[in-house]
């Protein structure tokens, strides 16, 4: 049996392989942020297709930290008896279920639009993001709307310090939610241009205060948020992360810092960290396009290697992966201990299936992006399936 196929145990979580959907904002839930009937059965259908561990898109732990309209929400108790309805629908099939949450930072657009000031580690002062339905309109500083497909960092106040302790509070209570949603475990979204990579990065966090300038005070908001996650959830929770082990910016986190970073939560007891890209140049530099050859397959791998140098803690190794011996490898060489993917189980939700019977041709998934446009339209379909 291929060792893909072998379960996994994290802190307590017993996952039956090495399959996980990474983080998918789906689009699905309603414009307050709850989960719907689609939502439950397109996170059910993926259990029915034998993934391992299903990680629900990232949920706003703040209405100022809102991202993206129709998005998952936590930063309520009233959401906790939808997202009950996720796991209980999951957990009629052997799939484990975790959901990730998050802070926007500077890119909060729908929090912007509903008139809350937007916040992050240092003030930005750039473009500001409306929607017209789903469709993202982009105003530049003339005033005059430029339709185009992705999140922009945005005019954002510098947060005070009590507005950081609020954030930390708020992530401490959302992850309270999910535990008594029937979560199997919660991840942070720490990669991507949002908050928490945001305070990583010496190039998004200006500050000059305790919060900002070497790596020890750049990290100190993930690792304050852990500590208040880890008090509210207990010892006996999976905590884990999804990172930016670099930026892809000009000045930005560089990878060494990233696995200090990386190395430094794994000590105070991250239970795994999923390994993708913190703050970028282009929006959805992470969803990448092209990948076409089996060489631009795992474009993490050798940061998830340097990572694996210092880290012990399970790890999961996410973008381009298609080929199911490419994945068979990362494992097999202990890179990474599961393999993430998410745009594959968009177009097969039931590929893990289908490479358990036997058929192990590559994913269908051609990275094209169409699904993310489909998104911006309103629902997330693979256009090979529309
Ligand atoms: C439609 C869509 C929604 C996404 N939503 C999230 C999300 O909520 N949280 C997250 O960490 N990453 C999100 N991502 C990024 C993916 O989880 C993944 O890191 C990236 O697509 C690379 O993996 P892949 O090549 O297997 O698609 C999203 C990607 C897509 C295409
Ligand atoms: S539209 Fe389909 S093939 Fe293209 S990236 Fe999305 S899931 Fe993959």
């Amino acid at each position: 049996m291929s060792i893909l196929f072998e379960p996994i145990n994290i802190a307590g979580m017993e996952i039956p392989n090495r399959f996980v959907r990474s983080a998918t904002h789906d689009g699905f839930s309603t414009v307050d942020g709850q989960i719907t009937d689609e939502s439950v059965e397109f996170l059910a259908d993926l259990a029915k297709g034998e993934v391992g561990l299903i990680i629900v898109g990232f949920a706003y732990v703040t209405p100022t930290g809102q991202a993206v309209p129709d998005q998952n929400a936590i930063y309520d108790d009233r959401f906790i008896d939808g997202m009950k309805r996720v796991t209980e629908a999951v957990h009629r099939y052997d799939s484990k279920v975790v959901l990730q949450i998050g802070d926007s930072g500077s890119q909060s657009a729908v929090g912007r639009q509903k008139g809350i000031q937007t916040l992050a580690p240092s003030g930005t002062k750039k473009e500001w993001v409306s929607f017209e339905g789903t469709k993202e309109i982009i105003h530049t500083e003339k005033g005059t709307p430029e339709y185009k497909a992705h999140t922009t960092p945005m005019e954002a106040l510098e947060m005070t310090e009590e507005q950081i302790q609020q954030v930390i509070e708020a992530y401490a209570l959302a992850a309270r939610r999910v535990r008594a949603a029937g979560f199997d475990g919660v991840q942070f979204h720490g990669g991507h241009g949002y908050l928490i990579s945001e305070f990583a990065s010496p190039a998004a966090n200006r500050r000059s205060d305790e919060w900002g300038g070497p790596l020890e005070n750049r990290m100190r908001f993930i690792l304050s948020c852990y500590e208040a996650v880890r008090d509210s959830v207990g010892q006996d929770y999976p905590v884990m992360i999804k990172m930016g082990a670099e930026d892809q910016i000009k000045d930005g986190l560089p990878l060494p810092e990233g696995v200090q970073m990386a190395k430094r939560l794994a000590q105070v007891g991250m239970d795994a960290i999923e390994v993708s890209e913190g703050v970028e140049q282009e929006a959805a530099h992470h969803i990448r396009t092209g990948v076409d050859t089996r060489e631009k397959e795992a474009y993490y791998l050798d940061s998830a290697r340097e990572v694996r140098k210092e880290v012990k803690i399970p790890l999961f190794l996410v973008g381009g992966l298609r080929s199911f011996d490419i994945m068979e490898r990362v494992v097999e060489e202990g890179v990474a201990d599961c393999v993430a993917l998410c745009r594959p189980f968009i177009r097969e939700p039931h590929l893990v299936e289908r490479f358990r019977e036997g058929d192990q041709e590559p994913a269908k998934c051609v990275s094209c992006n169409g699904c993310l446009e489909n998104l911006q339209k309103g629902r997330l379909t693979c256009i090979f399936n529309d």
